[in-house]
């Protein structure tokens, strides 16, 4: 695709306010509840709050909500993957009671009803239009506020858009893909991409198009090892597949690179993944076997931090470092306080590097925090998203 080329021109994306008046109607609301649970109860109920307005917005217009979420990736009917922990949750968060439906056939009635997981359904990620038809049948309208799955063709998706006379998106999705079109289409400058994360394979779309785009791209974390080794750099024990090497050497030969990219210049090394393990500082990057990176070192974050507040618009995805164990989360940190701290527009992609900004408590710190990891980062490449482009305007 041509990088001046935009797949997604927002102007014909519809609104919430298309669907007219909305008193009695029942309306499907595909969210993305798709959230980590820890022994049972929801352990980041981020993605469930900022449904809440949408939720809000169609009430206020007298619709009756019928939520449709998946959770996980189970094969079939699977009582470990019940939303009962969600819906309870969300009962909790609007103080009302949320009737759990426990299957299609079995809809109870009420304003506040959730659908057992949709992926219950075997047509459901294979966008049976059946499965679509017989969900279109269960409401007036559609709306889908789960940009998080927008990257999905699945039957609650996509499919179900064909089955019903009116859908739009959610407040949050429509948000979520105006951001994310902005920073493709018209961002402040110098527009600064951090790329973090494990793999470089799995980001290597997303690297080219900010190659092309950006004024600067910083990577680190597991993804930024392979280039070490692909420019003949000893790495030791550190992370590096032969896919992020691949990735590493497409990205170094590409004309006007060094314009572009930077690298770590220090890496905080360790004899062991483990909170005791030994530490040392990898400056110049040369690491000795039996020692692995597991964070960008302290002239990394100055320089990163400094890049950052000079920047016009920052978008962020993946941590730097293995930031879960503490003692490895100095680098990930320094990035979350400067991506807090700068007068930049600020995007942050979901996954990982939200989690971290709100383990570091800076969630509200940044001008938007997407709910989509994967679908941010596809909605970035310059790919349509099946969910999208099922909610534009004729
Ligand atoms: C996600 O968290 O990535 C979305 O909810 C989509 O889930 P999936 O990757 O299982 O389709
Ligand atoms: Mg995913």
């Amino acid at each position: 695709m041509n990088p001046s080329e935009t797949h997604v021109s927002t102007t014909r994306l519809r609104t919430l306010d298309e669907l007219g008046d909305l008193a009695g109607c029942r309306v499907l609301v595909r969210v993305d509840f798709n959230v980590p649970l820890d022994a049972g109860a929801v352990a980041d109920d981020t993605r469930i709050r900022l449904a809440i307005p949408t939720l809000g917005a169609l009430r206020e217009r007298g619709a009756r909500l019928l939520l449709v979420s998946h959770l996980g990736r189970p094969q079939g009917p699977d009582p470990l993957w019940s939303l009962r922990p969600i819906a309870d949750h969300l009962a909790r968060l609007l103080r009302e009671e949320v009737l759990l439906a426990p299957s299609l056939d079995e809809i109870p009635e009420g304003d506040l009803v959730m659908l057992e997981n949709i992926r219950f359904e075997p047509g459901e990620t294979t966008n049976d239009p059946q499965l679509a038809a017989r969900l279109g049948a269960l409401g007036d309208a559609y709306v889908n506020d789960a940009f998080g799955s927008a990257h999905r063709a699945h039957a609650s998706t996509e499919g179900i858009v064909h089955h019903v006379r009116r859908s739009a998106p959610g407040l949050l999705f429509e948000r979520e893909v105006r951001t994310l079109a902005r920073l493709l289409e018209d961002p402040a400058r110098p527009l600064v991409a951090v790329l973090g994360g494990a793999k470089a394979g799995d980001k290597i779309g997303v690297i080219n198009r900010f190659l092309e785009t950006a004024e600067c791209v910083l990577l680190g974390g597991g993804m930024s090892y392979p280039f070490f080794a692909v420019q003949g750099k000893r790495i030791g024990n550190s992370l590096c597949d032969e896919a992020g090497l691949q990735a590493a050497r497409e990205v170094l030969g590409r004309a006007g690179v060094q314009d572009t990219l930077r690298l770590p210049l220090d890496l905080v090394v360790a004899d062991g993944f483990a909170a005791d393990a030994e530490l040392r500082v990898a400056d110049p990057i040369d690491i000795d076997d039996g020692w692995e990176a597991i964070d960008i070192g302290p002239r990394t974050r100055e320089l990163y931090a400094q890049i950052i507040r000079d920047a016009g618009t920052v978008f962020w995805n993946g941590p730097v470092g293995a930031f879960e164990v503490e003692p490895f989360a100095a680098g990930t940190h320094a990035i979350a306080r400067a991506v807090a701290d700068t007068d930049a527009v600020t995007v942050v992609g979901g996954g990982d590097s939200g989690a971290a900004l709100t383990r570091f408590g800076l969630q509200d710190e940044v001008t938007h925090l997407s709910t989509g990891g994967g679908a941010a980062l596809e909605f970035l490449e310059g790919r349509e998203l099946p969910g999208v482009a099922a909610l534009m305007g004729s």
